[in-house]
């Protein structure tokens, strides 16, 4: 949600920041900072809005110093003004973060209670102060620093400098991205490899988990138990704003990977993390006027779609009519005058949303898009632009542009729901309090990786696979059988596990595959007879379910995937994930092209 850049240099450091920071600008232009060590002393220089404010401000006031971090920000906890740009200060202590700090409202509350005092609104500020705090307990600069790490919860990156020693910065990575950058007598760190294409292409990407002494001749990689780990240097193919695999084997398996990442940027675009609430938005009608929402989109987006209708009904009773475009354009559909359309498009550019939206924009109906790419002609014919933040997709299967246009959809089912007075306050907070933890426990099933490519293995030997679950776990059954043939051409299909008994039933034998999605929640027991009416015909059972649900499941599974106890409205991103792993997986071990798929393409501008 925000650039992160860091240079321990050999000259004045801030120019050579600014120029970095303009790479990363896609990542976010609320605020602007930029802090290096002038004469021994801390010193920055901040600016509200994008970076050309920044820049004029060190026009008019330059920073000198050889070392330095800079950012460009994404507010997610505070409004975007200088008080709350980054970098932030505590004592000796500079820090720019990227991501949010879960645990901060606690953190904050003890370090308050230590006498620290907070300027900003922000979730950073504690990282400052609990290295500072460490700091004044006798610790050095590298262990405060990792004391403070183990004591943050959530998805981060952070770049960390010390008045008092200017040949070190610590960065650290636990979901965002983190790249240390390699020079000749300079070190450099960013959130990505173009950032730093100026300056090096020799980068070692960090791990989740790791973080990094940083210094002009040396860096060295921890683990977060401070043990010391090796990671790859690699050649960065990044020339500038060219979009580069980093180091994954495919763009399908980095931009899985983003998802924290990109989930958490995109929520905070709808909901307000410090205060609970979902945020207002300039919507051309009124959640609490209209009676009907019509959703249209093609493939994985038509899909989001159905989740959202599930939200939009469950938390907001307002009805949804939910449409594959291709079929939304042509059968005629009655429109109320009462009603908004919302047209759902990773590119923008689907040539049957588009053409659903022209028809709703005859029928006079106002019309929402959301969509992952703002200049397109869907964000451009629409009366509101509701973007995902998911980054440039270059995988042809969508993986989080999927969940950032589930993320979208759920915060905008809770404004409806506070719109129509059918939650409460309290509820609207527990509600935006689960959503900021999608982005955590989606960096957890991340490393169920071993696991799921070993089922995968198991997967690639079948021509057929069946995909079941309830509610929302019925899109999603249907999303992860989209995704498996897609890219591995194996036959697959989602059903709702109740349909199973009329008709796929009569699929099942020792050949098929049948994948339940299915978290311990209210209906489980009702999987868990479908999965006994599987397991009783001979058929082999993966089960995707939490702790309890496979304490629960009594039955025989081939492979049982345990994700993390997640709270109601974000399971379906959160078990989109092991879904998307999966296809990927088993399409690596089936040797297809993965990123660009036999007859399919990104953006389909053709009926
Ligand atoms: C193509 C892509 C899918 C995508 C669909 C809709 O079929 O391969 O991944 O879901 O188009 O695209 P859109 O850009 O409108 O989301």
């Amino acid at each position: 949600m925000c650039g992160i850049v860091a240079i321990v240099g050999q000259t004045a450091v801030a120019p050579l920041i600014v120029d970095a920071l303009k790479r990363l600008e896609y990542r976010g232009y609320d605020s602007a900072g930029v802090a290096t060590i002038e004469r021994g002393k801390l010193a920055r220089r901040r600016a509200e809005g994008k970076l050309v404010n920044l820049e004029k401000r060190l026009n008019a006031e330059p920073l000198d110093g050889n070392i330095g971090i800079g950012h460009t920000r994404w507010a997610t906890h505070g409004v975007p003004n200088e008080t709350n740009a980054h970098p932030h200060f505590s004592n000796d202590v500079a820090v720019v973060h990227n991501g949010i700090i879960e645990n901060f409202a606690e953190l904050r509350t003890e370090l308050t209670a230590d006498g620290y005092e907070f300027t900003s609104q922000t979730d950073t500020e504690v990282v400052a102060h609990l290295v500072s705090r460490e700091l004044k307990r006798g610790a050095d600069p590298v262990a405060a620093a990792h004391a403070a790490l183990k004591r943050l919860e959530g998805a981060f990156a952070l770049a960390i400098m010390f008045r008092g020693d200017e040949n070190l910065i610590v960065g650290a990575r636990n979901g965002p991205p983190l790249a240390v950058g390699h020079g000749e007598g300079e070190m450099f760190l960013g959130s990505d490899a173009i950032a730093l294409a100026p300056f090096t292409n020799s980068i070692t990407y960090l791990e989740d988990g790791d973080w990094a002494v940083v210094r002009r001749d040396s860096f060295n990689i921890f683990d977060i138990e401070g043990n010391s780990v090796e990671r790859k240097r690699q050649q960065s193919l990044s020339t500038s704003f060219m979009v580069d695999k980093g180091n994954r084997r495919h763009f399908m398996e980095k931009e899985i990977h983003e998802q924290p990442e990109v989930i958490s940027h995109t929520l905070a675009n709808y909901v307000d993390f410090t205060a609970g609430t979902s945020k207002p938005l300039d919507l051309p009608f009124d959640f609490a006027k209209i009676d009907r929402l019509a959703l249209s989109a093609c493939g994985t987006a038509y899909l989001s779609g159905l989740i959202g209708k599930y939200w939009f009904e469950r938390i907001a009773r307002l009805p949804v009519d939910i449409d594959i475009a291709s079929e939304f354009r042509y059968r005629e559909m009655p429109i109320s005058k009462n009603s908004a359309a919302l047209f759902i498009s990773q590119s923008g550019e689907t040539a049957d949303t588009l053409a659903s939206l022209r028809y709703c924009r005859k029928a006079g109906v106002p019309i929402g898009a959301i969509v992952n790419v703002r200049e397109s002609t869907i964000a451009r014919e629409s009366d509101v632009v509701l973007p995902t933040l998911a980054g440039p997709e270059i995988g042809v299967a969508s993986t989080k542009a999927f969940t950032c246009q589930l993320s979208v959809l759920a915060s905008l089912a809770v404004r409806a729901g506070v719109a129509r007075g059918t939650i409460s306050t309290e509820t609207e907070r527990v509600l935006v309090r689960a959503l900021s933890e999608a982005p955590r426990y989606a960096n957890q099933v991340l490393k169920l990786d071993e696991q799921i490519e070993k089922v995968a293995r198991e997967l690639s030997h079948y021509r057929h696979v069946l995909y079941l679950g309830r509610d929302t776990n019925f899109p999603l059954a249907m999303e992860g059988a989209l995704k498996l043939k897609e890219i591995s051409y194996i036959h697959a299909e989602g059903y709702a596990a109740g349909e199973l008994k009329h008709g796929p039933i009569a699929l099942i034998d020792e050949n098929m595959p049948v994948i339940v999605i299915a978290p311990h929640d209210r209906i489980f027991e009702k999987t868990v007879s479908n999965m006994q009416e599987v397991a009783a015909r001979g058929g082999k059972i993966i089960l995707i379910t939490d702790r309890k649900g496979a304490e629960q499941a009594s039955v025989n599974t081939m492979e049982t995937i345990v994700l993390p106890d997640v709270p109601e409205i974000i399971t379906p991103i959160v078990y989109a994930l092991p879904i998307q792993m999966l296809a990927y997986f088993t399409a690596v071990f089936m040797g297809t092209d993965v990123d660009q798929p036999r007859n399919l393409a990104k953006s389909v501008t053709v009926e």
